[in-house]
């Protein structure tokens, strides 16, 4: 089949055989058609809206070293900080001002944060602001652990896979971790009720075609309400300072494939995405992306939460991006809105 015919075919039955799904991922001949396919899907389900994720970094302490990350533990050079729980409460009551109604509480996998101050924090976010949802991305948790989280009131999580190949997961990361360990986490976290978040980096060092094949064969058996994808990008102090960054053009096709095989996903246009271009999220927008996830840890912290090299926004504070990614939204024909932003299911509509 052409590529021309497969993405015909993709967005009338929202799959493709393995070989055709291969050759799309490969292939950038009929990009333009795709992102329009994917536009036209997006805005059948969302409209115009953009969803708006407030994204607090609280903690970048990481008893974890993934090779690709600039807050893993082995970088001695990273500044580490943690945000109190005032900190905390009174970032969210900053963000709330402005319109957010989803806290995303972010942070390396940081012991000194035991489960029962995670509630603590999740429980008072919860009952100052009960309208709102609260996501976790807190990392790999026991099952009793998640629940617990839930229970305090929190009702999202983000815990990108990362890969969904075993040898490549080994590649990333060093052999303490396990991606069996992560997949039973995203199912356990869907089990006990909460809206789930995977994902994986594009242009990752060592990712293959095939590798991306088995990321989307994954979600599909996964079935997340939110996928988020971004370049990886390089960081000086990792043992990746070397490798290529992620390309912008496959990000994009990837969001508009995720966009016609899974077309209720909450799909974000990433910081990584605004990272390695200027209007990279715009461009993820346009492409089929339907959520921003602007920064609101105070900036002290921010310019030291890097996980990768020249992150932007390092020097607005939140009011800043919250103006800005309204402005880019618009800039490119959509609508940020406040409301708390569900996927919406087909039940919904
Ligand atoms: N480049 C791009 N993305 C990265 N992440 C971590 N390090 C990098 C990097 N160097 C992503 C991972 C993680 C998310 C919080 O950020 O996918 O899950
Ligand atoms: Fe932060 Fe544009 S979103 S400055």
């Amino acid at each position: 089949m052409t590529n021309y015919d497969i993405i015909e075919k993709l967005y009338n039955e929202k799959n493709l055989s393995d070989e055709e799904l291969m050759q799309l991922i490969q292939t950038s001949e009929y990009d333009k058609k795709l992102f329009e396919k994917a536009d036209s899907r997006r805005r059948e389900i969302y409209g115009d809206e953009v969803y708006l994720r407030g994204l607090i970094e609280f903690t970048n302490y990481c008893k974890n070293n993934c090779y690709y990350c600039g807050i893993r533990r082995g970088n001695s050079n990273a500044v580490r900080y943690r945000m109190t729980k005032e900190e905390i409460l009174s970032t969210c009551r900053k963000g709330f001002e402005l319109g957010f109604r989803t806290f995303v509480l972010q942070g390396g996998e940081d012991p000194f944060f035991t489960d029962e101050k995670i509630c603590q924090i999740v429980s008072e976010i919860r009952s100052k602001f009960p309208e709102c949802a609260i996501t976790l991305s807190i990392g790999e948790k026991s099952r009793d652990s998640y629940r617990a989280y839930f229970e305090a009131g929190a009702n999202r999580y983000l815990l990108r896979h990362e890969t969904a190949s075993e040898a490549h997961y080994k590649k990333l990361h060093p052999h303490e971790m396990e991606l069996e360990n992560r997949k039973r986490c995203l199912f356990d976290l869907k089990e006990i009720g909460y809206q789930v978040g995977a994902g994986f980096m594009v242009g990752s060092p060592f990712q293959k075609a095939e590798d991306i094949f088995s990321d989307l064969r994954f979600l599909k058996k996964l079935e997340p309400d939110m996928i988020g994808i971004g370049p990886f990008i390089s960081h000086r102090d990792t043992p990746f300072e070397k490798y290529e960054n992620g390309s912008l053009e496959l990000t994009l096709r990837l969001i508009a494939i995720l966009r016609l095989l899974f077309p209720y996903a909450n799909l974000p246009a990433t910081t990584a995405l605004g990272t390695i271009h200027p209007q990279g999220r715009e461009l993820g927008l346009k492409a089929g992306a339907n959520v921003v996830m602007p920064n609101l840890t105070p900036v002290e912290e921010r310019k030291k939460y890097l996980l990768y090299d020249n992150k932007i926004c390092l020097g607005e504070d939140s009011a800043q991006c919250r103006g800005c990614v309204e402005r880019r939204a618009e800039s490119v024909g959509y609508r940020v809105v406040t409301s708390v932003g569900n996927a919406k299911r087909p039940i919904e509509i």
